[in-house]
């Protein structure tokens, strides 16, 4: 969800193509509208638009574009439509300054009438403006570039990081309150980006700046100052290790089905992790003594949360609330203290409705603890401390394996908590594997045949209820057909008359709820339905469902983690078959900043 990004160099030179590099790398986050700008001198060129990056940067030649600075953004619309106008960089009254933000200003309403009550020319409705005349106000009443900045940052109210060039300059500013933001330190040059992955290629020595922090990039020095007084913040840089091979799709067509066949080698890697982890043993202590236990989290997150609370219930005989991040805030922060122990479950470890729960939930004084798969994410800054989720980078909009990461280590902290031998998970990998081998060209074939439908259910029983609820939300997030997730019991209670000839009901079947599943099963068929059954060899199932996808023998815990396979895959075949790009579903990002 928006990204931006900022290159300094010694002196002018062709900077478009760094540009259209480095948006491209940040594409994965989600965007509608691309732009570019780079300053020179006393000029600044702006060149943007809504579309693809490679529309863009093709449309304007971005390519021919130089510099001794550049800026480029990718802009996922929230405040005004997507449009020429709304598209980042902006720049301010005047055309002396440039800036883009990622974020968002909550105020921009009000300050955009302040602004225009000023005499500023205010061109757009987009907050990424009101940043640049936020700084540009304070710059006309004979502020220092730098002190505008700060008083800038204390009238932008929200969560943002904000990058900023002057012409007849040498230096970009930036400011970072909420927003990832990561600085790089190259040869000759400084950058910076909303993540990580964007800048490896340029760069691996970076400093991670912290909120409340200004930033001044020259080519070849980097300053840190507080927004407060002004002092200079030391912070040495980091070298960061990991290969690039990483963020490539290794041979895929898409990353969304790379990350699906990486599931079983992160899974060994996190379950090795967590096995020698001091870290799990000091959760177990904090959830063994906790009045209530919160397992907080949106979207797929929620859906490990919740697989998890079902966990803790049937493995250890505890109750832990799993509950949407948001909903925590109003229904259970209030009552929440000291004594209680919450779980913030998020792959990006930015999620806004996640970082608000927390807050929320830790200034009632509740111990909060994370699982978050970026490392370094605000997340697992803010929490006491988080579960690493091992699975290297996510790239593809839709969260494969980092869901699959979360529900194992929620298993394992089930098992933990039970004082279970957690021997038996080890053989969650290789179990995974000879998922994906199973059912692969079976998911294809069925996924072909129930193509045609716009709706459909995906229904589950138990600790495969969860499992439901994430192969639903997976099959929209990238089919666009409407698809939804419900207990199997309930649909008697109302969505059975949707049921009409051939109407695609899938459900996931838990080795001990097979009953209960076949008169599911039962009463959708004698109404016509077209029934697909995810769950181990069972002669009951495979006499009574038109399909039965077969997963291998487990124990009913694995079993429900081994379920969303077939579905993850299931959903990521029809979405190509319908001609879409799974990686990237249209209006959805990566990383929801916003709330
Ligand atoms: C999953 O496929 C979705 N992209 C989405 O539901 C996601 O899980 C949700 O936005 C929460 O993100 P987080 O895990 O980064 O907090």
């Amino acid at each position: 969800m928006c990204g931006i990004f900022g290159i300094v160099k010694e002196k002018e030179e062709n900077l478009g193509k760094i540009l259209i590099g480095a948006a491209e790398r940040l594409t994965y986050r989600g965007y509608d509208s691309v732009g570019m700008a780079t300053i020179s001198g006393d000029k600044i060129d702006l060149r943007k638009d809504v579309g693809k990056v490679d529309t863009v940067a093709e449309k304007f030649n971005v390519a021919e574009m130089s510099g001794q600075r550049g800026i480029t953004q990718l802009r996922w619309a929230t405040f005004g439509a997507p449009s020429q106008v709304n598209a980042q960089p902006h720049l301010d009254s005047d055309g002396l300054m440039v800036g883009a933000h990622n974020g968002n200003v909550v105020n921009n309403i009000e300050l955009r009438e302040q602004f225009i009550a000023e005499g500023l020319t205010v061109r757009s409705e987009n907050d990424g403006e009101s940043c640049v005349h936020a700084v540009e106000r304070y710059v006309k009443r004979g502020y220092e570039t730098i002190d505008a900045i700060r008083l800038a940052y204390g009238d932008l109210a929200g969560d943002y990081a904000f990058v900023l060039g002057q012409i007849n300059d040498d230096k970009l500013y930036a400011m970072k309150k909420g927003s990832g933001l990561v600085i790089g330190i190259g040869e000759g040059f400084t950058c910076l980006s909303s993540d990580l992955p964007s800048l490896l290629p340029l760069t691996r020595k970076i400093i991670r700046p912290k909120d409340g922090e200004i930033i001044i990039l020259w080519a070849d020095r980097v300053e840190l100052r507080s927004v407060i007084d002004g002092k200079l913040i030391e912070r040495e840089p980091e070298l960061i290790t990991e290969t690039m091979d990483a963020v490539q799709k290794g041979g895929y067509p898409h990353f969304m089905l790379k990350e699906i066949h990486e599931q079983a080698q992160v899974a060994g890697e996190l379950l090795h992790l967590l096995d020698g982890s001091a870290e799990v043993e000091i959760l177990i202590e904090k959830m063994k003594s906790a009045r209530h236990l919160y397992f907080i989290g949106c979207g797929t997150s929620y859906h490990a949360a919740m697989a998890g609370s079902v966990f803790l219930a049937q493995i250890a005989g505890r109750t832990a609330i799993p509950v949407l991040a948001p909903q925590f805030i109003s229904q259970f922060a209030p009552a929440v203290g000291h004594e209680d122990v919450g779980i913030f479950v998020s792959q990006s470890g930015e999620t806004k409705d996640v970082l608000n729960a927390l807050n929320a939930a830790e200034t009632r004084g509740m111990e909060a603890y994370g699982l978050a798969n970026v490392v370094g994410s605000t997340l697992t800054q803010a929490t006491s401390f988080c579960l690493p989720l091992c699975c290297g980078y996510e790239i593809s909009v839709p969260a494969t394996k980092t869901f699959t990461n979360q529900v194992i280590t929620f298993l394992y902290l089930a098992y933990r908590m039970a004082g279970k031998d957690t021997k038996e998970l080890d053989n969650i990998p290789a179990l995974m594997e000879k998922t994906l081998e199973m059912v692969e060209e079976q998911v294809k074939e069925i996924a072909a045949d129930i193509n045609n439908w716009e709706d459909m259910y995906c229904l589950g029983y138990g600790a495969t209820y969860p499992i439901a609820l994430e192969g639903a939300l997976k099959l929209k997030e990238i089919t666009y057909a409407h698809c939804e997730g419900m207990l199997s019991t309930e649909f008697k209670h109302g969505p059975l008359s949707a049921v009409s000839d051939g109407f695609p009901i899938i459900f996931a079947a838990g080795p001990e709820d097979t009953n209960l599943i076949i008169s599911g099963i039962n009463e959708v068929n004698v109404r016509g339905a077209r029934t697909i059954v995810v769950g181990e060899e069972n002669a009951s199932l495979r006499a009574n469902a038109d399909d039965l996808i077969v997963i291998p023998e487990s124990n009913p815990y694995i079993s429900s983690l081994l379920a969303v396979l077939p579905l993850q895959l299931l959903s990521y075949h029809m979405s190509v078959m319908r001609g879409y790009d799974p990686d990237f579903p249209r209006n959805l990002s990566k990383t929801l900043t916003v709330d």
